[in-house]
């Protein structure tokens, strides 16, 4: 689904794979319901922090158009150019979320969308989006749910750990691990942000069929060059029976999937 800490350089064509195929498959449907669950209208400064190819950015674009203005952080080089081939009129930066290259107070509102999960300090990652965010902005984030939400993902990760042993739970798990809407709350109220918004929302995971599927989850971690080709291959094979409910008659696959919204305000003063 993405890259993980381990490697943050992707190659450029992995990252247009992941605008044409990724965004309007998955990524894209959340971006509408962060900002507005955010409030972005108007007149708004807002930065998109771990912005990838951009969604979140280009949606808060269109709705704080024509005065307001949008801000892409990344740290990946290959993401923000091909963000930045698609808005060339947008502000994209290189940057760790961790360590944000902005000013003190300077939007109203600051998102990150389906990233703080690879951040290593989250509660870093959340202090810096409240200290670029003015007294009364928002900052709102929003996560993978808990896995044990996830219909086809949970059986398809208990499966694939059958076979490739519990090492490699951790690595198809990774997009999971901030799924926990209380657990972030308080994150979000240890930096002195209030929490305005806290739920869950439901979405949907689609992929054109079931190897597609085994491949991004698989291929999108370290796990790919751990596993022995038989592995591979039994897990594939079984793939099919454990996503068989969300499989559709052309083969396509599209399984409900659990989002964690949380938009929480920095206090005035
Ligand atoms: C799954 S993508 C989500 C991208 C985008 N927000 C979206 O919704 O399409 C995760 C992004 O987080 C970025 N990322 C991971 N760790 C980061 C960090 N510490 N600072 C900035 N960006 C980071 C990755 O480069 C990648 O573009």
């Amino acid at each position: 689904m993405t890259s993980t800490s381990e490697s943050f350089q992707l190659p450029t064509e992995a990252a247009e794979f992941y605008e044409s195929a990724f965004v309007p498959a998955f990524f894209a449907q959340w971006a509408p319901v962060l900002c507005a669950a955010a409030g972005v209208g108007p007149g708004q400064h807002v930065l998109d922090v771990a912005c990838g190819t951009g969604i979140v950015a280009r949606t808060a674009a269109d709705l704080v158009a024509p005065d307001g203005s949008v801000v892409g952080v990344d740290l990946n080089e290959a993401m923000l150019a091909v963000a930045r081939r698609v808005r060339p009129d947008l502000d994209w930066r290189r940057g760790d979320a961790a360590d944000l290259p902005l000013d003190d107070d300077s939007f109203d509102v600051a998102l990150s969308q389906m990233a703080l999960m690879f951040v290593p300090d989250r509660i870093r990652a959340l202090s810096e989006m409240a200290r670029v965010t003015r007294p009364g902005g928002a900052v709102g984030v929003l996560v993978p749910g808990r896995l044990d939400a996830q219909p086809a993902f949970a059986p398809f990760v208990e499966m694939a750990v059958r076979h490739a042993g519990p090492s490699a739970s951790s690595l198809l798990t990774s997009y999971f691990t901030c799924g926990d809407l209380e657990e972030l709350t308080e994150l979000a109220e240890s930096v002195g942000l209030a929490a305005t918004v806290s739920r869950t929302e439901p979405g949907t995971y689609r992929a054109p069929s079931v190897d597609a599927f085994v491949t991004t989850e698989v291929e999108s971690t370290p796990l790919v060059d751990r596993l022995s080709e038989a592995t591979y291959r039994q897990i594939r094979d079984e793939a099919h029976a454990v996503l068989a409910p969300f499989t559709a008659a052309d083969g396509s696959v599209e399984a409900p999937f659990e989002a964690d919204l949380l938009v929480a305000r920095r206090p005035r003063g």
